[in-house]
């Protein structure tokens, strides 16, 4: 009789990745270059997203929700690692700006105040497990106004994280429209930019 290895539960699948962020944020990981991206900057500065209500999603250390307070934006960060949320308060202070920085799960998002004209991701949402995506992509849907902007960056499936354009497709459904989408890569895989808005329902039904 073979014996089958037991994968571990979901609970400890969490438990993991909560703990291995933390420990990498002991130190820099590498995504942690305190650069926002080009296409953060395009969109913000090219007057696409205006300043508003804003949510930074598995916002780390803070480097994107701190430059969206400078441009004038009142800013949410979520994390469910403690030690990026800590050294994001830190650097807000220094930075003389005001986040509100959250320690949380982004399938939470009950802790924003109403809904946000801007959710932007960056390298949250291919991490999660895929039982969670369901319930993230329902969490950003409803805290999104309708008419506001979603702005994404998920690596392609790597064996270990990542998540195909098809599944982001399927997992916002009809409640989020896609503006763009661009595809680069990062470290000799596909990763993709994708900029949605959300749709208003009542709108729809309407006509
Ligand atoms: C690759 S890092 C990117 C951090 C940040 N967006 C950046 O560009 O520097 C992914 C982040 O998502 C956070 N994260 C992962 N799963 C999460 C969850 N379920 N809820 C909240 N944050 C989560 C991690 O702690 C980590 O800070």
């Amino acid at each position: 009789m073979s014996v089958q290895p037991r994968r571990p539960t979901r609970f400890w699948q969490r438990w993991r990745k909560l703990l291995r962020f933390n420990l990498m944020y002991l130190r820099q990981p590498p995504w942690d270059t305190g650069v926002t991206p080009p296409e953060v900057i395009e969109v913000v500065e090219g007057g696409v997203i205006p300043p508003g209500r804003a949510v930074d999603l598995g916002c780390g250390t803070g480097t994107n929700a701190i430059y969206l307070a400078r441009r004038g934006f009142t800013v949410y960060g979520v994390d469910s690692a403690l030690i990026a949320i800590l050294k994001a308060r830190r650097k807000a202070r220094r930075a003389g700006v005001h986040v509100h920085f959250h320690v949380g799960a982004v399938t939470r998002l009950d802790f924003l105040p109403g809904p946000v004209d801007f959710a932007l991701d960056i390298g949250c949402l291919h991490g999660l497990l895929a039982e969670d995506r369901p319930a993230y992509a329902a969490a950003v849907a409803n805290a999104l106004r309708a008419g506001g902007h979603y702005l994404l960056y998920a690596w392609g499936w790597r064996g270990w994280a990542g998540i195909e354009p098809e599944e982001v497709k399927h997992l916002f459904g009809d409640r989020m429209q896609m503006v763009w989408m661009r595809t680069g890569e990062e470290g000799g895989a596909p990763a993709t930019w994708y900029l949605m808005r959300g749709v208003d329902h009542s709108e729809m039904t309407a006509h």
